[in-house]
Parts: C-alpha cells; structure tokens; sequence
C-alpha cells in the first residue's frame, strides 16, 4: 500500500525543510530533559502497567501484567505423570534454543569435549538473532577502547548495570568481532581491509559493525553453519516444558517436548543452558513487536519456578523506529542504522524535534511524547499514529546510492508496498524489541540455581534499564561463549543425583498458599496466543 494523496501531501513539509535541517544541528538533552520526557512518557513508566509478584525469590518485585499472569500460572504438564528415570536423552551440556546465543555456547561447550545436544522449539536459526539488522558492538579501533565502550554501555543503562557483567562484555566484544570473522562473518569493510563502523544511540564511538542491514542473518548464518559442521546433535521443534533439579537441588536436566507429535521425552544433563530469547511476543501495553513468533518468555518461566532469580524484567525496551505504515508491516524493525546514517524524526509539519541518535528509551518517549502531548502526528488511513523519519536525508549527507548500498533489505521491505526509502521518508512508531532484563546471570553465565546457566536476551543484568544498540548481538555471542565453556568445562565434576520436579509442586503450593488464582492458567506460553496450536 503505498502513500495516500493525502499522506503524499503531507510529505512535502518534510522535503520543504531537508535543506535547512542538513544545516543544523539538533541539540541533545540534557540530564534533567532526559529524566522528564522518560518518567512523563516512557511505558515503563505507567505505573498500572506493572504489578508485584505474588511468590518466588521475586516476590513484591515488579513486572509487566503480560509476565506477571504467566508467572501466576501453573505448569503446563502439571498432571502428566513422568517417569523420570526413563532418560531419552543423557548428557553433559543441554542447550535450549537455537539462536545467536545458543549456537555460541554449544560451540564453545563441545570445544570442551563435552558431549552437547541442543533442542529448539521451531527452526535452528529461529530467533531474534536472525532478524537483527544494525550492527554489534565492539572496541577494534584506535581511537575505542574496552573501558569507553563500558562507559557507554553503563550510561545508556543509566548506571544500573551489573559491572562485572559489563566489563565482561565489552572486554571480550574485540575477541567476539574476531572470532566471528574468523568463522565466516561477512562484516562491512573499506577497500582496504578495514572494519567499517557507524555510531548507533548513545555511543561515543563509531564502533557499530553491520553486515549491510541483516547483520544479524548473516552472523546467525555463520554460527549455523559452524554447529552443523562440527557435528553437533540438533533436535528442532522440541521445546523445553519445565527443568528438573536433582536431589541437592542442583539444575540436572529438563522435560523436552516434541512440538510436531506431542510426545515428551526427559533429557537428563550435567548442565542446562537456556537460551531461549525474550518475550516480544507477549506484547507488552498492546505494542506491536519486531519479536520472532518464539519470543514468548518460556525461559524466564521455568526458571523462575526453578529459583532463578530475574533482574530488570521492570524494564523493557520499546525501538524507537518500529513501522507505523505500511499495515501490513506494523511493527516490523527499521534498524537503528538508518539514524545512525543520518536519518531524522519529524513531525507533521517537518520540524525535527529530538537529537535523531538518544539512547533508545530517550527517543522512544520523545516520540510518545510528540504524537500524545503534542499531537503533531501524523493519522494513517486505518487510525494508527506516527512520525517521519526522514531516509532520504542519508543520501543528501553521505551521496546518492547509499541507502541501496547500506540498507538493501530496508529498502526491498518497503517497496513491497510500493513505498520507495529512497525517496519518500518512513512513518515510524515505538515497538516492542526487547526485554532489557531477565534471569540474573554472573560473568561465566550462571544464574543463582546451580548448572543452570543463562545466555542472550532471557539474561537479566548486563544492560541494565536499558540496552544501546548493537549489545545483543555482542551479548548473545559473548555469553553464549562464556557460558559454553564453563558449563562445558565443569561437568567432568559433575554427578546428577536422582531427578525431580518438587520445585513445581513447591510453587503450586506456594501460589496455594497465598491465595493467586491462576485463573486457568498454564506456562511457560510456548507460542503466542494468536498462533494455532497442536494441543488445542
Ligand atoms: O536497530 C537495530 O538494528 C537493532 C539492533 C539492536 O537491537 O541491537
């Protein structure tokens, strides 16, 4: 569906002020600016939005009402009756998901000699890290270091971060880069070798490294080829239901569900690491998502219910640039790189009226708040409200050709609707990307339940409040390796005692005891509500 009339009118403001805003520059806020527009606009703020959890090792703790009901809820597999020692599967290192981070720490595991089996509940590669588009952080060049990439990652989290979980990310970001190079990764360079990099919100250095606008693809792409090639045991559309602890109440397996027939299966292993992303798909206030369909918050579920303690899940991230118009694609991503390159917010009437790279919550409510409080939005045909950003500006700064050259499936995702970001400006609204927080997890990825570890977006603590631009790709691959190595290298000291599921009746009784009513509820969700499923 490509511009109406009306919407083609509008656009002229937007063309008639290009040679003035090339001219300018757009002050940042400052500090106080920064604090107003996040505690008067930002979702997180809403405070009926969120409510204290009833029990766990989170209890009066606060999250959004999506996550809370989950949590409130019992297992799904609550009356089936397992025979825990009929073991299908028995391993030293079990990864759950078949993503970025999955794909990271399965490798590094199985570097350890570990035997590793990895399950995923849909493809191997179905996860947010395929549809990552921008970049990943990293400090490769002269004028960066660790320590000023820590700094920012500190500041754009508003100083709430785990330090040692951010010195651990940005030190090992240089060694990612690499490593990733060195299995394959088509990076963006100059003619003569050299890494490109573009800044993204709230980065002091130009340290965003893209594979053009499907960074994430072709990273995902990489390490795909790379499990396949090594051998690695896979099983897709297998998802994990709920994790078993042994009698010391250690993390010793998970209860694998086969999403094609149905059937369950017990996998008992030394070490479970879950990196099974976030939960997009619970669609926070209503927002639209730029989530995959599996981003539904399974792995914070299971384990909660296991003890695992959550960090942040107060706090999630809404991309500043999610697509207003056309319908068809509401919601879809438009990466950060395209701001990064230049591209502006504005308004109805052509006026840019936010710095076009504050951290991402910062831009986000400046957006809110330009459409709600200041109504300068702009209506599209069936109600939704956005703003301008303004594409064509990147080819006025940086020469003609660079939008093609740089945002080739940008540019593909709009002109099948007929809308040319070559020349025509995007209409644009905040969308639910991330959680910024999850399972707390320390440096080697392990969370509070013994040989449970955590890596990628279900990890609670690394970004903080909130996460810049590019530190997931770079988190998922930095933890997903630190979390592979350890688990793969502590489990000639493990022995697994005799496996159980008290903590799910623990809970039961819990949620029992202080009188929730989980309204028929079951979890973890597995799929969103809306897909069709094989057990209904
Ligand atoms: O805007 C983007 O390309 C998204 C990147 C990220 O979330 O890191």
């Amino acid at each position: 569906m490509s511009y109406t009339p009306k919407m083609r009118e509008q656009i002229k403001k937007v063309e008639a002020t290009r040679a003035e805003r090339v001219k300018q520059n757009f002050p940042r806020m400052n500090p106080e600016q920064k604090d107003n527009v996040l505690k008067n606009f930002h979702p997180d703020y809403i405070e009926a939005s969120m409510r204290a959890l009833p029990v766990g090792v989170n209890k009066g703790d606060r999250v959004p009402h999506e996550l809370a009901d989950l949590i409130e809820a019992r297992s799904r597999v609550e009356n089936i009756k397992f025979d825990l020692e009929d073991i299908a599967y028995d391993v030293d290192v079990l990864v759950v998901g078949g993503g970025g981070a999955g794909a990271s720490a399965a490798l590094l595991a199985q570097e350890q000699d570990a035997d590793v089996l990895m399950v995923t509940k849909l493809r191997f590669g179905d996860a947010n890290t395929v549809m990552a588009q921008g970049g990943i952080q990293g400090a490769d060049k002269e004028n960066d270091s660790p320590a000023i990439h820590y700094l920012d990652v500190m500041g754009g989290g508003h100083y709430t971060n785990v330090p040692e979980l951010v010195r651990a990310l940005t030190m090992d970001a240089p060694i990612a880069l690499k490593w990733l190079e060195y299995l394959g990764t088509m990076f963006d360079k100059f003619e003569d070798g050299t890494m490109k990099s573009i800044h993204g919100g709230g980065t002091s250095r130009k340290r965003m490294h893209s594979a053009r606008d499907y960074s994430g693809a072709e990273i995902m792409r990489t390490l795909r080829d790379e499990v396949r090639n090594r051998g690695v045991r896979v099983i897709e559309f297998c998802s994990v239901v709920e994790l078993l602890l042994d009698e010391d109440g250690k993390c010793g397996g998970a209860i694998l569900y086969n999403m094609e027939t149905g059937e369950y299966e017990i996998a008992r292993a030394k070490t479970v690491i879950m990196a099974v992303g976030g939960s997009g798909r619970l669609h926070y206030q209503g927002f639209p998502t730029t989530n995959h369909y599996g981003a539904t918050g399974d792995g914070l579920i299971m384990g909660y219910r296991a003890g695992a303690k959550l960090a942040f899940m107060n706090t999630i991230q809404y991309h500043p640039t999610g697509a207003a118009y056309p319908p068809q694609i509401l919601g879809l991503l438009i990466t950060e790189k395209v701001r990064g390159l230049g591209a502006e917010p504005v308004n109805i009437d052509g006026a840019q009226f936010v710095f076009h790279l504050e951290t991402r919550d910062v831009e986000a409510s400046a957006i809110i708040r330009e459409v709600k409080q200041n109504g300068k939005g702009v209506t599209t045909p069936t109600g939704m409200v956005g703003v301008w950003l303004d594409s064509p500006m990147i080819d006025i700064i940086h020469g003609p050709g660079t939008i093609e050259k740089e945002l080739p499936a940008m540019v593909r995702q709009f002109a099948r609707f007929g809308v040319d970001i070559v020349r025509d400006p995007m209409l644009i609204y905040p969308a639910l990307h991330y959680q910024n927080g999850g399972l707390l997890i320390d440096e080697n990825g392990m969370t509070n339940v013994e040989n449970l570890y955590v890596a990628g977006e279900g990890a609670g603590g690394i970004h903080g409040k909130n996460r810049l631009m590019g530190n997931s790709l770079l988190d998922i691959v930095v933890f997903g390796r630190r979390a592979g190595k350890h688990a793969g290298a502590r489990v000639k000291d493990i022995t697994v005692k005799k496996l159980n599921m008290d903590h799910v009746a623990s809970y039961h009784k819990e949620l029992e005891d202080n009188g929730v009513d989980t309204a028929g509820r079951v979890s973890p969700l597995l799929l969103p509500r809306y897909t069709h499923r094989i057990d209904e």
